[in-house]
């Protein structure tokens, strides 16, 4: 079954394990990567590891809670393919995946209680894209960012490095490279 993976940094912290039971008494699973502590710690750090899953595949949906819930879709934002929409509000939430198919619902900690969290999380699940012009949109959007062609090569590398001779290796980056780069030829 599909995973959503969840994080946050210190200040969302206590929304985030509201969300995990909700996610859970709804029969859904989750990836838990973090914080667990109240120590303070830098949300960026969460936000690149959920964001990055979200290029690689690992998962097709997340969520993220930081104290505004500004930091993480910053920090999100910043990888193609990531469509990380801060809703703290549920028609937000709904609009994020009818009009922009969000892929990551991010909610301010400090900002919304678990009540109306529990709304946005549920509704955002439970609405689908509508796609037609949207989805024409939602292409103008993505160009490749140099973080992730970096993170897209360097995943690909790491999958083989235990397999294969550095020269096989060399030219699979290559590949990798002129792959992407043709991919984005082609959506222009
Ligand atoms: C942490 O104090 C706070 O700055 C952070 O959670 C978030 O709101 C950033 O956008």
């Amino acid at each position: 079954m599909e995973k959503i993976a969840i994080a946050s940094d210190h200040a969302g912290l206590s929304l985030k394990t509201e969300v995990i039971q909700l996610l859970s008494r709804k029969g859904l699973e989750v990836e838990d990567l973090g914080t667990n502590s109240a120590d303070s710690v830098d949300y960026p750090d969460f936000g690149h590891i959920v964001a990055q899953r979200i290029v690689s595949g690992t998962n097709s949906r997340a969520i993220l809670i930081c104290g505004t819930g500004i930091g993480m879709s910053i920090t999100a934002n910043r990888y193609q393919g990531v469509r990380a929409a801060l809703c703290n509000d549920s028609y937000s939430a709904r609009m994020s995946r009818m009009h922009n198919d969000s892929n990551v619902l991010v909610i301010g900690g400090r900002v919304v209680g678990p009540a109306l969290a529990e709304e946005i999380v549920s509704v955002w699940l439970d609405t689908a894209f509508e796609g037609g012009r949207h989805a024409k949109r939602l292409q103008k959007i993505d160009k490749d960012r140099v973080e992730t062609v970096v993170h897209k090569v360097v995943s690909r590398y790491l999958e083989k490095m235990h397999e294969v001779e550095r020269p096989v290796l060399e030219r699979m980056i290559q590949e990798s490279i002129d792959a992407i780069l043709n991919d984005r030829k082609e959506e222009k």
